[in-house]
C-alpha cells in the first residue's frame, strides 16, 4: 500500500466530501432565496471590521468544516448580492450558477494556463472559448487572443498590441521617449477610465489622449474626430488608434463603428472597441445593425464577466490578426522549456498578454456557452434590454420621474419633485439625485448607480442580471418615487 504524506493542508476524502456536500446544500439555499433578501445589509466597514474581528494570524490550524460554516455566514450574510434581482448597479452581472461549479472543478485540477505543457486540455478550452466569443459576436472565427481578468486588462492588452503594431519597430529596445514622433490616440469623451489609466502606466501621458466629444446621439462626433486627426498630423504627432465604444459605461451607446472603422483605414490607425459591456448583444440578430463595422477592428475587448454573466473574473481581448499579441508580449526565457513538440508549435498563453501563471478562468465561460447555448443567450440578453424599456418607458410615464436616456441595458432617469421651488433648480435637483442615490445604494431595496448626463446627476440602472422580472422593475420605480419624495421633504426641512 502507497504510504501518503501527512500533511495539515490535505483533506481526506470523506471529510473533503462531507464539507463540499454541506457548502453546495447551503449554497444551492442560499441562491433559492437570493430575491428574499436585501441587496445589501448597508453596513459601514466599521461594522463589517466587527463582525470579522481583528484576530491575529493563526498560529495553528482549524477545523475546515467549522471554517466553511463560518466563513459561509460571513459571506452570504454581510455581502453586497450582485445575484439578487434588484440588483442594477454599475455592470456587475448576476453570476451564472454554472459558473460558480465551474470554478470549483478548475480550482480542483488548478491548470496553469500559462503554457500548453502545463495545461493540455485547459488550453484547448480557453482556445475554443475564444473561437466562440468571436462566434458569438459575429466576427471572423479567425480572431484569436485570450482571456484576462476583465474590462481594464482586456483594453489594455489591445492599447499595446495596438502600439506595437503602429510604432517603429525599435520602440521595444528605445523605449517611448528615444522614439520620433508623439503617438497619440482618440476616443469619445464617453470612453471608460481605463484608457487614462493605460495612457499613464504605459508612459504616454494622459495629454496623449483626443477625447473627442459626442454628437447629440451621446456617439463620437466623427467630424470632430477627423478634424484633430488632421491637425494631429500637421502638429508632427504620430496617430496611432481609435477606440470605439460598444456600450459606453455610462449610457450604453454604441458609436458609429463603420464610420470609425473607415477613418482608421484613412490614416492607418488601429481600430479598437471596447465592447466590454455591450458587445455580447451583437448576438441579437435584430441588433446587428447597431454593432456594423465591428468585423473591421483590430481589436475588441468584451466581459463575459458583465453581459455573459459569468461569475468575477473573465475578461477577453479578440484581435483580428494575432501576431501583434505574440510580437507584444512574448518573451522565452531560457528556463521554459514550453516549445518541445516538433511537429506541432505549442499555443502557450504566457506569449499572448501580460501573466506568465494562469488561472483557468477559460472553464466558466466553456461551461455556461454550453449550458445555456447561443438561442439561451438571445433570450437573456433580450430580455434584459426589454426590461431596460420597460424601466424607461414606467419613468417616462411617472410625474416624478424624468427618463434621460436607454440604450442597450441602460435606462438613466431622475426623481423630480412635483411641485417645488428653488433658486437654482438643476443644482437643487442633481443634489437630491445624489442623495437619493446614496440612500438607495444603503436602503437594501435595490442597488442603482449613477450617472452624469447633460450635467444631470441621474439614477442610472444597467441590467446585465438573468434574475430581474417585470414584478421587480414595477417595484423599483414605487422605491425610487417613495424614498425621493422622502428624501425631498428631508432636504426641504434642512433647507428650512
Ligand atoms: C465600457 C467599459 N469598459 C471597461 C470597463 C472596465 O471593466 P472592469 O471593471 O472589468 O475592469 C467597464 C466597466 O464597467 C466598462 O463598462
Amino acid at each position: 500500500m502507497k504510504m501518503h504524506r501527512e500533511s495539515p493542508i490535505e483533506i481526506s476524502k470523506e471529510e473533503f466530501t462531507k464539507i463540499g456536500y454541506r457548502l453546495i446544500d447551503t449554497i444551492a439555499a442560499f441562491i433559492d432565496v437570493i430575491g428574499d433578501k436585501p441587496v445589501t445589509t448597508g453596513e459601514s466597514p466599521k461594522q463589517i471590521q466587527h463582525i470579522l474581528g481583528t484576530a491575529l494570524l493563526p498560529e495553528t490550524g482549524t477545523d475546515a468544516s467549522e471554517l466553511f460554516v463560518k466563513t459561509a455566514g460571513l459571506l452570504l450574510n454581510h455581502s453586497l448580492l450582485n445575484g439578487h434581482p434588484k440588483f442594477m448597479g454599475y455592470i456587475t452581472s448576476s453570476p451564472a450558477p454554472i459558473g460558480a461549479l465551474a470554478d470549483l472543478l478548475a480550482a480542483a485540477v488548478n491548470p496553469n494556463v500559462g503554457a500548453n505543457i502545463l495545461s493540455p486540455m485547459a488550453t484547448a478550452i480557453e482556445k475554443q472559448t475564444i473561437t466562440w466569443l468571436a462566434e458569438f459576436i459575429g466576427v471572423s472565427s479567425t480572431y484569436g487572443g485570450i482571456l484576462v481578468s476583465g474590462g481594464n486588462m482586456a483594453n489594455f492588452t489591445a492599447f499595446l498590441a495596438a502600439r506595437t503594431a503602429k510604432a517603429p519597430a525599435s520602440l521595444k529596445e528605445n523605449g517611448l521617449v528615444n522614439t520620433p514622433g508623439e503617438m497619440v490616440l482618440y476616443c469619445s469623451k464617453a470612453t471608460h477610465t481605463w484608457i487614462e489609466k493605460a495612457a499613464v502606466l504605459f508612459g504616454h501621458g494622459t495629454r496623449s489622449i483626443r477625447w473627442i466629444p459626442t454628437n447629440i446621439n451621446n456617439k463620437i462626433d466623427n467630424e470632430i474626430l477627423v478634424q484633430t486627426i488632421e491637425e494631429d498630423l500637421k502638429n508632427g504627432k504620430k496617430p496611432f488608434m481609435i477606440v470605439g465604444n460598444a456600450g459606453d459605461v455610462s449610457t450604453g451607446v454604441v458609436d458609429d463603428l463603420l464610420a470609425i472603422a473607415t477613418v482608421c483605414k484613412q490614416h492607418d490607425l488601429w481600430f479598437h472597441i471596447d465592447g466590454a459591456y455591450g458587445i455580447p448583444a451583437a448576438v441579437i440578430p435584430q441588433l446587428k445593425n447597431i454593432f456594423e463595422g465591428i468585423e473591421e477592428a483590430d481589436s475588441i475587448a468584451l466581459d463575459p464577466h458583465k453581459w455573459l454573466y459569468a461569475p468575477l473574473e473573465v475578461g477577453c481581448t479578440l484581435v483580428k490578426n494575432p501576431q501583434h499579441l505574440i510580437d507584444t508580449y512574448s518573451s522565452h526565457p531560457v528556463y521554459y522549456n514550453f516549445d518541445n513538440n516538433e511537429e506541432e508549435p505549442s499555443l502557450n498563453y504566457y506569449e499572448y498578454g501580460f501573466q506568465n501563471s494562469r488561472g483557468f478562468r477559460a472553464l466558466k465561460v466553456w461551461m455556461a456557452l454550453q449550458h445555456v447555448g447561443k438561442s439561451g443567450y438571445i433570450e437573456t440578453i433580450n430580455e434584459d434590454i426589454e426590461l431596460s424599456k420597460l424601466l424607461f418607458e414606467k419613468a417616462s410615464n411617472h410625474p416624478e420621474l424624468e427618463a434621460i436616456t436607454q440604450n442597450l441595458s441602460i435606462a438613466t432617469l431622475r426623481y423630480i419633485p412635483l411641485a417645488f421651488v428653488a433658486e437654482d433648480r438643476e443644482t437643487y435637483l442633481n443634489t437630491l439625485n445624489e442623495k437619493l442615490l446614496n440612500q438607495l445604494q444603503q436602503g437594501g431595496e435595490v442597488f442603482l448607480s449613477n450617472a452624469i448626463v447633460s450635467e444631470k446627476y441621474c439614477l442610472r440602472t444597467c441590467i446585465a442580471n438573468f434574475r430581474t422580472s417585470k414584478n421587480d422593475i414595477e417595484e423599483i420605480i414605487e422605491t425610487v418615487v417613495r424614498e425621493g419624495r422622502k428624501m425631498h421633504e428631508m432636504l426641504l426641512l434642512a433647507n428650512g
